[in-house]
This record gives C-alpha cells, structure tokens and sequence, in this order.
C-alpha cells in the first residue's frame, strides 16, 4: 500500500534522512519509532507531499508522490505533529472550517462532524472554544480533522505527544478502532508504550537512518535473552567499565550520563560479582535495577544511546 525507495532529504549537507526504503501493507499499523531529530517528520512530511525528497521515492496505493500528489491528498488523513487549530473557534466550529477546506457538503457536514465528535468522545463540549480543551483534546480534535474526508490512509505525527493518560487511552482506542475498519496508519512516536501497543511492525530510525525493522517480537529476538542491568551511580571511571567488561556473561555496557547499562546473560546470578567490583572501585551507586528486555532495552541494543522521552 505504501512503498518508500532510498529516501533521502538533505538540508545543505546533513543528511535529514538518509536512504530510507520500507514499505507498509493494507490495513497494517506501523510505526517509526526514535528519538527527536531521528528524521520521523521528515519522512511523513514527503510522503504526504508537504515536502520534496532530495532523491528516492514513495508510492502510496499505486501513485506516485512527486507526480501524483492531488490524487493521494483524497486518499490521505494527516495529523501533524504541532496542533494545527483555532482556538478562538469551538470543536465544532473547527471542524467545519476544515469541512468546507475540504470541499464537503452541507448536509454531508453535519452528518460527518457529529459522528468525528462522537468517536472524539467531545460531543458535550463540541460548542466550547477550545481555549477551554486540554492538550489531549485539542489532539482528539486533530485526528478528528484529519478524518473528515474519509482517509483510507492516516499519517499521524506523535499523536500522543503531550496529552495526559486518559486521552492517550481514548487515541489508543481511536487507533485500534479506525484499523479494525480497514484504515492503514503510519504513525511516528517517541514513545516506546505507542510502539509497543498500537503497531504490527515498527522501523526504528536515529539519525535518519532506518537501523531495524520488525514486530515487536522479532524485534526482541535481536536482544536475546539477555537481561539488563541498570545502574544509576555518579563517578563512573573507566576502569570499572573495564573490569565489569571482564565478566564472561557482559554482553555490552553503554554509559549515559549517570546511568549505565549492563547488557548480560543471567543477570540475577552476576549481580553480587557486579555489586562487588563497585564498591571495590568506590563508584557511589544510586541505584540498581534488573530488568527483562522491552523496547527501550533493544533501542539501547542498537544504538547505544537511552531513548529520549
Ligand atoms: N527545515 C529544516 N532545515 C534544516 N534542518 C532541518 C529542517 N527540518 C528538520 N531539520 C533537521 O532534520 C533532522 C530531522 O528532523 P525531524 O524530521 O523533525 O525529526 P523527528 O521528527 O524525528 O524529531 C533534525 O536534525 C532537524 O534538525
Ligand atoms: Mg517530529
């Protein structure tokens, strides 16, 4: 349904994305998973024709976007990633700006507007001017723009960036909803908890590059079954690094900031001889934590580098 090729966009010489090829199935949620900066934005932005690639090229359901970009904008719901509302105007009011952008009817409209206030869970306060919303749902209005046109496809830029739990539980429910029904969504998170609920397969992208691509589970295959211990301390030296290397389990140890992580096979058992050649180095631990591998774990697997939230 969506195929990107080599996509590159530079910015002078900085490679914002950087030879990017994956490709999405009808009815799939998939998502781009990294940290800002990663290059999710710029990706979704060219694929929906805001933005021109410096090369490489993207087909969604057949057309092209470079050369087919009017046909796409019909078949296409895009919620950006800033709020992109008045909010002077009601929900309702909002809602009907972006109707008539869109070029639907009167009758068509109403009908349409009620049921996206509906699904919003915002019918009550459809007639308050979203000075009075919350983040989350001034988002919940966003998505509901996005859909007014009927969208086969829906790209949406960190929907739940900034919103309090209960909206992120109602867009999670939204998500799962519009893709039981045959919507194919491309969504771009920070958030590994997004990831991790809502998407069938998840690209991983740092610094515009795309470094894996699975399930969840296949994704978690790469970590193994290694355990991972976190140890938050101050005055980690170079020579603890060297001696906690010396562990035969030690799968790999990355340093960020105050925190370091142990990547090691049966964790549990090593803990004592990791704890010994901490105090033996006199580094004041904070805190130790032993955890089993989830999406954070694997983004510190590839990258080295603590997912930023
Ligand atoms: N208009 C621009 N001019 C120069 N650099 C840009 C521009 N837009 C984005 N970038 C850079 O491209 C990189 C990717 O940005 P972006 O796609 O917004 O990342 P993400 O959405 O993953 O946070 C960043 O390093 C950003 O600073
Ligand atoms: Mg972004």
């Amino acid at each position: 349904m969506i195929r990107v090729e080599h996509l590159v966009k530079r910015y002078n010489n900085i490679a914002a994305v950087n030879d990017v090829s994956f490709e999405i199935k009808k009815g799939e949620i998939f998502g781009l998973l990294g940290p800002n900066g990663a290059g999710k934005s710029t990706i979704i932005s060219i694929l929906c024709g805001l933005l021109e690639p410096t090369s490489g090229r993207g087909i969604i359901d057949g057309f092209d976007i470079q050369k087919n970009a009017f046909e796409i904008k019909k078949i296409i719901g895009v919620v950006p990633q800033e709020i992109s509302l008045y909010s002077t105007l009601t929900a309702r009011e909002n809602l009907d700006f972006y109707a008539k952008v869109y070029g639907l009817p009167r009758r068509l409209r109403e009908q349409r507007i009620a049921e996206l206030l509906k699904m919003s869970g915002l019918t009550l306060r459809a007639d308050e001017s979203l000075q009075s919303y919350s983040g989350g749902m001034k988002r919940r209005i966003n998505i509901a723009v996005a859909l007014l046109h009927k969208p086969r496809i829906l790209f949406m830029d960190e929907p739940t960036a900034g919103v309090d739990p209960q909206s992120r539980k109602r867009i999670y429910d939204t998500i799962l909803e519009l893709n039981s029904k045959g919507m194919t969504v491309l969504l771009t998170t920070h958030q590994l908890e997004d990831a991790e609920k809502l998407c069938h397969r998840i690209a991983i992208v740092d610094n515009g590059k795309l470094i894996a691509l699975d399930t969840l589970e296949g994704l978690m295959k790469l970590v193994g079954e290694s355990d991972i211990v976190r140890i938050e301390a101050r005055d980690i030296t170079q020579n603890t690094i060297t001696s906690l290397e010396k562990i035969n389990n030690v799968q790999k140890i990355s340093v960020d900031g105050e925190t370091m992580t142990v990547q090691l096979l049966k964790g549990r058992e090593m803990l004592a001889r990791i704890i010994d050649i901490l105090t033996d180095s006199g580094t004041k631990v904070d805190s130790i934590q032993i955890k089993e591998p989830d999406l954070e774990t694997l983004f510190l697997h590839l990258t080295g580098t603590k997912l930023r939230r």
